[in-house]
């Protein structure tokens, strides 16, 4: 095993604590930006490794670990158009009291902490991480890192790099808190995407995922039937053309509700949701969008969840209120 890396001060800026936790994905070598003369992964040009000569460029201040968005090219058009509606502002506290049901964790638990954030989007909830005190690392598959870099990189708290969840470029026991929201069951496999995280923890670290229900979206269920069979042909869509759809059905009134769940539920739910009308029409359009374009969609159950927990040696393992939600702790002493 890796030993762990020398932590950072607490509040000295992100980039200082980034490099000495960077590794390469491929074989844990050490990386050292090129040309020799900058001072920080944002102003070099490329990450190389000092074991497998692997060069993995910056680009635009992101340090990029895969080739291509891959199948996310969705999420790179959701997050791109949509790079500002999710994010608190003077009026609006949803991703923090959203943060705080699905992942437990207080304030006081991340000031001075470093957080990685998997699967980032544009950053609503790293935000929050910032506004809090903490300083977080924000992955992500898709081109939302352009996004997020652009929302948050100006605090000197957070920095985005473009990566998967199944190559990430950390030594083990790097972060003092993970977590992952709405992201795992959009990957090919999301137990063994979770099952990356845990190694990634420090002793006495906290981890949070939150997944889709198999509770609330049976996979059975008739709605979940009827969505299925329509995400065949809307996964496969151009996602520009699958946008502008979700536009124009996000004007149809509620009160033509009842005709529209027997055509498409998942739009009824997303889009015109009873308990939900305080969202915006953007809003709404990027939730339907984001129900009905993602090539992967799975949904768990808590016990399910909470058996990965234990497998990978957490402990404390707390299934939270909002499904499926769960959240646990690295034992300071070890497994
Ligand atoms: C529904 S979005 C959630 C984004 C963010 N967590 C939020 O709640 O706003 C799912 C995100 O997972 C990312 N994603 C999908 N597969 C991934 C992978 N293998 N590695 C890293 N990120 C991935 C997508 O690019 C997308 O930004
Ligand atoms: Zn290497």
């Amino acid at each position: 095993m890796t030993s762990a890396p020398t932590a950072a001060p607490p509040n000295a800026p992100i980039l200082d604590a980034l490099l000495p936790i960077l590794c390469c994905p491929r074989d844990q070598g050490a990386l050292s930006p090129e040309p020799a003369e900058s001072r920080d992964v944002r102003s070099a040009t490329l990450l190389r490794c000092a074991i497998c000569d692997a060069a993995y460029p910056v680009v635009r201040a992101i340090p990029r670990f895969v080739p291509t968005d891959d199948y996310a090219g969705n999420f790179s058009l959701e997050w791109t158009v949509h790079r500002k509606t999710q994010l608190d502002n003077e009026t609006s506290r949803i991703s923090e009291d959203t943060f705080r049901i699905k992942t437990g964790l207080t304030p006081d638990e991340v000031r001075g902490k470093l957080v990685l954030d998997v699967g980032c989007g544009m950053g609503r909830f790293a935000d929050v991480i910032v506004k809090w005190g903490g300083r977080v690392i924000g992955i992500d598959l898709s081109l939302a890192v352009e996004s997020a870099q652009s929302n948050l990189g100006g605090t000197g708290r957070f920095q985005a790099l473009q990566a998967s969840v199944f190559g990430l470029p950390f030594k083990t026991e790097s972060f003092d808190i993970i977590y992952s929201l709405g992201v795992l069951h959009h990957t090919p496999d999301c137990k063994k995407a979770f099952m990356a995280l845990p190694p990634l923890l420090k002793r006495g670290g906290h981890i949070a995922i939150w997944v889709y229900s198999s509770h609330t979206f049976p996979d059975c269920g008739v709605d979940e039937i009827r969505d299925g069979f329509i995400r065949r042909f809307t996964t496969r869509m151009n996602s520009r053309a699958l946008h502008n759809l979700c536009r124009a059905l996000c004007l149809i009134r509620p009160r033509w509700r009842a005709f529209w769940h027997m055509l498409l539920p998942g739009f009824v739910y997303h889009a015109i949701p009873r308990l939900h009308s305080y969202k915006s029409y953007d809003w709404r359009v990027l939730d339907t969008f984001d129900w009905y374009s993602p090539v992967y969609q799975s949904k768990h159950s808590y016990p399910e969840v909470c058996d990965w927990f234990r497998e990978a040696g957490l402990c404390d393992v707390r299934p939270l209120r909002f499904e499926v939600a769960v959240r646990g702790h690295k034992a300071a002493g070890g497994a």
